[in-house]
């Protein structure tokens, strides 16, 4: 695949070092907001430390979309921040090339903007606030159980670096999918952690917990590709849980 990233911080950094380290995909271009710091640098002296140049400058969108035709891009992957999926959402219409969202924190009116231009411009868009496989099959899980254990009660805890929001959105979709009032939602926000969701469900006689934890920031990356090789070829809306039903489906 001839993939874009948008955005340089932690997780875009380990999904450009997983792109560079394969054969199988390449990486056409890296873009950050207009204002970033980072324009003009390349990525390798980023990744790799100075003089490890690997030839791909930091660029922004209106750069991108001034030289259009020197880009060939399948899917632009944005782990850059929350305000950046419109103007991507327009760029991807412009290069007609399709889009895997996996920054956080849109509201179901965002969300169901994203379809309607996704739809409107003929493009194809995973939507994947939650990339890895396993919180996706946990998310399966504790919605089968609240549907045939009505009489469990369940609680959420996830733990976190210091730095991230109070409540994950992963969080909020994990109490969606359990769809029952007032689920607790426990944030632990210590450094040293990636990322650990855990659900606890008990009736007074029987307990289940299930736990996911993403050791490393490659989780999100291998997810990242999953969805941009789901979309590829594709057009329409999907969230992540489509692609990863999809894989589950074929098994
Ligand atoms: N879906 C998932 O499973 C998953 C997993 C990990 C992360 N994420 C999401 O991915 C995003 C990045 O996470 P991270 O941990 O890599 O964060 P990070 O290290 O803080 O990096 C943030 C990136 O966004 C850019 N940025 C910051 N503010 C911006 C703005 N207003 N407009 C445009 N770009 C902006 C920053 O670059 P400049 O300041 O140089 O512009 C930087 O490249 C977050 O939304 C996070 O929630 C999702």
């Amino acid at each position: 695949m001839k993939l874009a990233i948008c955005g340089f911080g932690r997780a875009a950094r380990a999904l450009a070092k997983n792109i560079l380290d394969t054969d199988t995909h390449t990486l056409q271009a890296v873009l950050c907001r207009a204002s970033s710091t980072k324009q003009g640098m390349d990525i390798g002296d980023i990744l790799y430390g100075k003089g490890k140049s690997v030839g791909i400058a930091i660029t922004s969108p209106e750069k991108i979309l001034e030289a259009r035709e020197d880009y060939d891009i399948d899917v632009v992957i944005d782990f850059s921040h929350h305000d950046m999926a419109f103007p991507l959402i327009a760029l991807c219409g412009n290069l007609g090339a399709n889009l895997v969202i996996c920054t956080t924190n849109h509201s179901i009116e965002e969300i169901s903007k994203f379809q309607e231009f996704s739809e409107k411009l003929n493009l194809g868009v995973v939507y994947a606030p939650n990339l890895t496989i396993g919180i996706n099959l946990l998310m399966d899980f504790v919605k089968r159980l609240a549907k045939i254990s009505p009489d469990f009660s369940f609680e959420i805890v996830e733990r976190h670096p210091k730095d991230k929001a109070p409540v994950t959105t992963t969080a909020r979709m994990i109490s969606q999918a359990i769809d029952r009032e007032d689920v607790p939602i426990h944030s632990v926000r210590l450094n040293g952690y990636v990322g650990v969701h855990e659900v606890t469900a008990s009736n007074g006689y029987e307990k289940i917990t299930i736990e996911h934890e993403s050791f490393s920031r490659m989780a999100f990356a291998n997810g990242a590709l999953l969805a941009a090789g789901y979309i590829q070829n594709r057009k329409g809306f999907y969230l992540m849980q489509d692609v990863v039903k999809d894989i589950i489906s074929d098994k």
